[in-house]
């Protein structure tokens, strides 16, 4: 596997994240006012359902229904890129957030995919926003499952990272890891803009990694990523342990 050159990536990701703060305000109030919007026309067309059509109706109003819940879904990940839907920083337990996740495999990835976890035991409680930390690693195992359309194992990992000369402070590293299709350096290069997505229109929304890296933001964290074309990926997330989170 290649790594990515650290200088191009914070490049890079300073741009994304420019991108991502001129989302924020505006995209904000839009996705509420969208979501109302939504609301009244899957209501709608409930009543009209109700009302007893006929057959083709019924399959008009049903793709009303479809259309509505992916453009809600749409908007929900809009939100969470504007720092409204921030919660609570809280002392939080990874290795038992990770078993959940693992726990809830089949209803979080459907039942072609396995999720391995191992983490070691000296995990020290890791001060951070549970919700936002759960979003990351499941939008990881989302991304991995995807690369693996035939099924497999997704193996997720979380250990402590001792100070170093390089690095004085304690981070706790939690790596998701599979053996998918990887990536090509132009694909790499792009995967945090807001949008980008290589998958078909209807499946991939490319808003998840533009999330994962607002997150991290949040948490002073940064994002490593080995990956190459035909041979998986490896996403690793660092949060630091001794420092206070941006709010
Ligand atoms: N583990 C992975 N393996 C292969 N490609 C990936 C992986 N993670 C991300 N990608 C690429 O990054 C793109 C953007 O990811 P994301 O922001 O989650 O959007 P989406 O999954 O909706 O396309 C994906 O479309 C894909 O091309
Ligand atoms: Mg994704």
């Amino acid at each position: 596997m290649t790594s990515s050159d650290p200088a191009d990536l914070a490049n890079h990701d300073a741009h994304a994240a420019a991108q991502i703060a001129a989302l924020n305000g505006p995209a904000g109030h839009l996705a509420h006012d969208f979501n109302n919007l939504l609301a009244a026309i899957s209501g709608s067309a409930t009543l009209i359902e109700l009302s007893e059509p006929s057959p083709e109706i019924i399959r008009h109003l049903r793709n009303i229904q479809i259309a509505t819940r992916r453009a809600a879904g749409l908007m929900q990940q809009m939100l969470a890129l504007s720092s409204r839907t921030d919660g609570l920083m809280e002392k939080i337990d990874v290795a038992a957030l990770l078993k959940e996740l693992a726990h809830d495999s089949s209803k979080l990835l459907g039942t072609s995919h396995l999720i391995s976890v191992f983490t070691t035991e000296d995990l020290p409680l890791l001060t951070a926003d549970r919700a936002q930390v759960r979003q990351v690693v499941v939008a990881l195992l989302e991304n991995s499952r995807d690369a693996m359309p035939a099924g497999g194992t997704i193996f997720i990992t979380a250990h402590l990272l001792a100070p170093s000369a390089a690095r004085l402070d304690r981070q706790i590293a939690i790596s998701v890891k599979d053996a998918g299709t990887g990536m090509r350096p132009e694909v790499r290069a792009q995967i945090f803009q807001p949008f980008f997505s290589t998958k078909p229109k209807g499946k991939g929304t490319g808003l998840a990694m533009a999330i994962v890296l607002r997150v991290l933001q949040r948490h002073r964290g940064t994002i490593q990523i080995q990956t190459e074309l035909g041979n998986g990926s490896q996403v690793t997330c660092l949060f630091p342990l001794d420092q206070p989170a941006a709010e």
